[in-house]
């Protein structure tokens, strides 16, 4: 069944419409667009959506803005600092919309759905707020701001996947390209705003999304990261109107969509990105096994280690369950790199919860961690419902020990690969010099060696042999 039905799917990818190239030349576009983004991974990859569009529109994309006739910033909630930093870089604009009049300014993004139109109030050079579900409207909207008026459209819908829509990739290193498989988000983990911001979740079809893989691989590219809030949630029904497939009884869950993305070619690289500990089935993990370009890293954040925190997070699992869930991924995938997120200083937490949340870090033996302290934001369930108790300095001593511990971690992870040998993808130049490369493990390590003369490119596999470390780089030398 599995055959017929990726068959099916990659005889369609072959055939679907060719995606538009990546027209990028400013000079052809009498009007241009510059767009700055803000947050996770899946708003840089609605930035691309957004430029499709406007370029479509008869705008190009530009780096200056001192030659941009429209200037966007895609904007994140999800925390009060990710809010003051689009604040200050507003004030940055005014200068520049006071020396040029005609400057349009928008607001995408979660700030913009979070906010609406008080932003307009709250913020007065701006003349679009756009949500982001209503980028369609975009062309119209910048031409109701052209003739003077202020524009807004911040609907959600519970379809909108913009499927159809091939990104142009704007700041992409032409090996890595980043792909959108679902939007928003149904989990309602009381911290958290992307709920309110980004709505629904919804699953966008499954041809298109292999078709996307397929047409960045023809271009040379090497990996792709499958993106979504909750990646294991997927779950597509085709309506394939072709009886030999069992009408209506296939289903593409995550597991078979990663299969299917794999399939492309071995010398694609796969990843994806976030997994919830509740979701992401043993399916997933064999699937993983079984294909040599399925990327042997897992993204699973735990938030909290006590389980009294992760159920007023509303997280759906203990701290056994999640440590069950730790053992489960060792057993099948014993090369697994594992990452997390944690929040430091949740409403009510204790010295002891604290000390929970590192254990549970230790027994998991994360290789990198995303830590932060936590920041209540409007209307979020936990603001509605607790009192956000933990004083600041609290929560910034228990962040830095977090934060401290996974230093060791890392640095303890990275020590246990010396020796070793791994396939890299080369994704440039290290930051530090010229001479030497940057390339990815499997497991998602970031490693820096010397090109000491061969001949190798930037989108090659190549062997590297581990020599040495630092806490966040491995350091190696091609063999
Ligand atoms: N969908 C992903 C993550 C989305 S947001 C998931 O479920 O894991 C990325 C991370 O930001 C979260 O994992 C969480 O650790 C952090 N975060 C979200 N809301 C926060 C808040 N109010 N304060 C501090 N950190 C928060
Ligand atoms: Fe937020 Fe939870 Fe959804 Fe992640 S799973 S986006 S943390 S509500
Ligand atoms: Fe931020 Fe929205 Fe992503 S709140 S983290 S940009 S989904």
């Amino acid at each position: 069944m599995l055959d017929v039905l990726t068959q099916k799917i990659h005889d369609e990818a072959r055939q679907g419409e060719a995606y538009t190239p990546f027209i990028n030349d400013p000079a052809q576009y009498h009007k241009k667009f510059y767009i700055e983004s803000y947050g996770c991974q899946m708003n840089f990859s609605d930035s691309e959506i957004v430029a499709s569009i406007l370029q479509n529109a008869g705008f190009g994309a530009t780096r200056n803005v001192a030659e941009a006739d429209l200037v966007l910033l895609n904007t994140c909630s999800i925390r009060e600092k990710a809010e003051q930093t689009v604040r200050k870089r507003l004030t940055e604009f005014r200068k520049i919309k006071q020396a040029k009049p005609g400057l349009l300014v928008g607001i995408l993004g979660c700030m913009a759905e979070r906010l609406k139109s008080k932003l307009l109030e709250e913020e007065h050079l701006v003349d679009l707020v756009v949500g982001p579900d209503a980028y369609r409207s975009l062309p119209g909207l910048v031409e109701e701001a052209e003739g003077g008026q202020k524009a807004v459209n911040v609907l959600l819908s519970r379809e909108e996947t913009y499927a159809d829509i091939s990104p142009v990739r704007l700041n992409s290193n032409g090996v890595s390209g980043f792909v959108s498989i679902m939007r928003g988000c149904n989990n309602m983990c009381t911290f958290c705003v992307v709920p309110f911001t980004r709505g629904r979740e919804r699953s966008r079809d499954a041809f298109s999304i292999v078709r996307e893989c397929q047409d960045l691989f023809d271009r040379g590219y090497k990996e792709v990261t499958l993106l979504g809030q909750n990646v294991d949630s997927y779950y597509f029904t085709p309506e394939t109107g072709d009886s030999s497939l069992g009408k209506a009884t296939v289903v593409v869950t995550f597991a078979l969509l990663l299969e299917m993305v794999a399939k492309i070619s071995p010398l694609l690289r796969v990843r994806f990105s976030t997994s919830h500990p509740k979701d992401i089935t043993d399916d997933v993990l064999h699937v993983i096994t079984r294909y040599e370009n399925i990327c042997k890293y897992i993204h699973l954040p735990v938030q909290s280690g006590s389980s009294r925190i992760l159920q007023m997070m509303n997280r759906t699992y203990t701290r056994e369950w999640y440590m069950a869930k730790i053992n489960r991924i060792r057993e099948i995938i014993p090369n697994c790199g594992i990452s997390s997120d944690i929040i430091a200083g949740f409403c009510t937490e204790t010295e002891q919860d604290h000390q929970d949340t590192l254990s549970l870090m230790e027994y998991s033996g994360y290789d990198l961690s995303y830590m932060f302290f936590y920041s209540e934001r409007p209307g979020t369930l936990a603001q509605r419902r607790y009192k956000d108790d933990v004083p600041e300095a609290v929560k910034k001593r228990r962040l830095q020990e977090i934060v401290d511990l996974q230093n060791r971690l890392s640095k303890e992870s990275n020590k246990k690969d010396q020796g070793k040998t791994f396939e890299v993808l080369i994704e440039g130049d290290s930051k530090k010099s010229e001479q030497d490369w940057m390339g990815r493990t499997s497991q998602n390590k970031v490693i820096v060696f010397s090109k000491s003369g061969n001949a190798y490119k930037k989108g090659d596999y190549v062997k590297v042999k581990v020599t040495d470390c630092t806490k966040a780089t491995l350091l190696g030398e091609i063999i």
